[in-house]
């Protein structure tokens, strides 16, 4: 029989030095709103990080260490965006945070990692000044400021576009910022604008807004608004007969809208890094591997979310973890601003943001925007 005090010795033996040598999994907060109206994007977000987890840790992990994701639902609400925030932070000790999936949430949550020295990476923040809260917040989703211009100019110069109405959320930093940067590039492409008009979060009946821009007689409608009250404005718009474009910003760019606004999906026109007709080698894989395991079509949510954690994969393999938090937090923020990878969304490297001071703060997506059209329950690129 073998003593007691023994056991543990011989069972190392017996399994090998190389298990108990084993390096310790590498933890990374996950605050996406899994419920809720931004659970359209949030669902998609979640399924991205998931999946390149699992390819990286499938391939080796990070220098043999796993990936092992810690999934908090924020909801789409500051508040919880907070909480969740303050648990992977504090209780569960993960060495980053992905997320959260709206703007309104990261605008109330991200000064939270930065205050305690915490990279927060953000897939889906598109409004102003996210990444102005500080050095540590960083994003590759690409901003409306950059896109929106974009989008305008080429959905203008291929319908002849001369005039517009305006419709946006009022009480939402990203619906607000997406609103600005319209109203910026319309001025600057000299598109006059017929009405503006504005709705919150949680309204359901746009009808009396929608009358309003219809008796405007505008060429097209430029909508700054989440999914959640996008998807029926474009219903409403169809049912009282205003069939004009729909120029729409990043919280319109989700496959939900084929579901939500069924039979009333088709001219809306968005732009984004990210398609799902683009044929490039990083993306076909992604496109295969994902349909595979979720047995549906990505969107951009996904695609942003996935090459968001082979970014910072790329970071984690250049730095020695050293299993003191406080060191490993600093090593990953300042390995992280100089990676370039090429991956669903196209080539990818960080921009430094500036604060309100004129400061170096965080970091943006350097990226080039995609311009699609719906048409028949799909985007198609529209150049
Ligand atoms: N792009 C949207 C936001 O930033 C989802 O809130």
């Amino acid at each position: 029989m073998i003593p007691r005090t023994f056991k543990p010795l011989v069972t190392a033996v017996l399994f090998g030095w190389a298990a108990l040598a084993q390096a310790a999994d590498v933890k990374l907060g996950v605050a996406e709103a899994l419920s809720g109206g931004a659970a359209q994007y949030g669902q998609s977000i979640r399924a991205g990080f998931q999946l390149a987890a699992d390819e990286i840790n499938a391939a080796g992990g990070i220098n043999g260490s796993k990936l092992v994701l810690v999934v908090e639902d924020e909801q789409g609400k500051k508040e919880e965006a907070i909480n969740a925030f303050k648990k992977l932070i504090f209780q569960d000790k993960v060495l980053m945070i992905f997320g959260p999936t709206l703007s309104n949430s990261a605008q109330a949550a991200d000064p939270i990692a930065q205050a305690a020295k915490v990279v927060v990476f953000g897939t889906s923040n598109t409004a102003d000044g996210i990444t102005s809260i500080g050095d540590h917040i960083f994003r590759n989703s690409v901003t409306e400021a950059d896109v929106l211009p974009v989008t305008l100019s080429t959905a203008a110069k291929k319908l002849g576009i001369k005039k517009v109405a305006v419709l946006y959320g009022n009480d939402d930093v990203f619906t607000k910022s997406g609103y600005d940067n319209f109203k910026k590039a319309l001025d600057a492409q000299k598109i006059a604008v017929t009405t503006t008009e504005t709705f919150a979060k949680g309204d359901v009946d746009f009808k009396a807004q929608l009358t309003k821009i219809k008796a405007s007689n505008p060429d097209a409608l430029v909508l700054s608004a989440l999914i959640a009250e996008g998807a029926p404005i474009m219903v409403q718009a169809r049912q009282l007969g205003l069939n004009v474009p729909v120029i729409g910003g990043n919280g319109m760019n989700s496959v939900k809208v084929f579901e939500l606004a069924k039979g009333a999906s088709d001219g809306l026109w968005i732009g984004s890094p990210w398609s799902i007709e683009n044929q490039t080698k990083e993306n076909g894989a992604f496109i295969v591997a994902y349909t595979q395991k979720y047995k549906s079509a990505p969107d951009q949510f996904a695609a942003q979310a996935y090459d968001a954690m082979y970014i910072t994969a790329q970071a984690l393999k250049k730095i020695k973890l050293t299993g003191d938090l406080a060191k490993d937090r600093a090593a990953l923020r300042n390995a992280l601003p100089d990676v370039k990878w090429t991956g669903a969304t196209g080539a990818f490297a960080f921009r430094r943001a500036t604060d309100k001071a004129g400061n170096p703060a965080g970091y943006d997506a350097a990226q080039t925007a995609i311009v699609s059209v719906t048409k028949n329950g799909r985007y198609a690129i529209e150049k």
